[in-house]
């Protein structure tokens, strides 16, 4: 995996223009109302979905099928870090590597020792995200690497309304459960930014109704100027 701060020499040689955007998948869980969460928390547990969430966003590049699985890429909003209980805390002795969208690196508090000791970088924007990720692409001599988009509402929202500068969305994995948990934060999937084409339908019945659905995504429409980075 490659050194994941920038030194800023090797910028200087690198192109100002990427040739193609970075691709990301999205992996979301949602009541049947389109809800994430309430009160800060993700009102449901469903271990096999936690379980499905480790296995794609830990799985090898399909187009490159011989690559370890080490280094794949998470993507998620400072709150949705912080609503990560301590138990599940899953990025020391890790193969992904976190980064946390903030405004601010103050922001992150007690959490930001995690950025000394864990797999789990801060980034101020979109922009600098994708800036990176292409460095990584570059000095890696491909995409070895898949990238995740994991929440929360503010983050999903932006990767659904096409606002994220430099990067595509190609896949949506996302489960839902059928009930109504009265969430305060909630996806609004936008279908004039992509289209959706359905490659695998996997229903359950435990601990209560939900499925898991993976879309392969496409543009359908000319990206969507962001109205800010934020
Ligand atoms: N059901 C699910 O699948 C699922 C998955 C993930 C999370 N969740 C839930 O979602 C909830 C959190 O969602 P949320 O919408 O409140 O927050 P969020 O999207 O997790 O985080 C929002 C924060 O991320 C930072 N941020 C976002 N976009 C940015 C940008 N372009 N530039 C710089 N910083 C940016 C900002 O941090 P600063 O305020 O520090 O600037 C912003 O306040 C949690 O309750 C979590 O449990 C649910």
């Amino acid at each position: 995996m490659a050194e994941i701060t920038i030194p800023k020499e090797k910028l200087t040689d690198k192109p100002q223009v990427w040739p193609e955007d970075i691709e990301f998948e999205v992996v979301v869980c949602q009541d049947e109302k389109g809800g994430i969460a309430k009160d800060g928390l993700i009102p449901w547990d469903i271990p096999a979905d936690r379980k499905k969430f480790a296995e794609i966003t830990t799985r090898a590049n399909p187009r490159r099928a011989k690559t370890i699985t080490t280094g794949n890429i998470v993507i998620m909003g400072r709150k949705t870090m912080e609503s990560i209980p301590i138990k599940n805390r899953f990025w020391t002795n890790e193969a992904r590597l976190f980064i946390i969208l903030t405004s601010d690196v103050k922001n992150l508090g007690d959490y930001a020792v995690l950025i000394k000791t864990g797999r789990i970088r801060p980034a101020l924007s979109w922009k600098e995200i994708s800036t990176l990720l292409n460095w990584m692409a570059w000095q890696e001599d491909g995409q070895f690497f898949q990238v995740f988009v994991m929440g929360g509402g503010k983050v999903y929202n932006a990767a659904f309304r096409n606002e994220i500068p430099g990067m595509t969305m190609t896949n949506l994995h996302v489960s839902t459960v059928y009930k109504d948990y009265e969430c305060d934060t909630k996806i609004v999937y936008s279908n004039q930014a992509y289209m959706l084409d359905l490659f695998e339908l996997e229903p359950h019945d435990t601990p209560e109704r939900w499925e898991y659905a993976h879309y392969i995504t496409a543009k359908c429409q000319a990206p969507v100027t962001p109205k800010s980075e934020k």
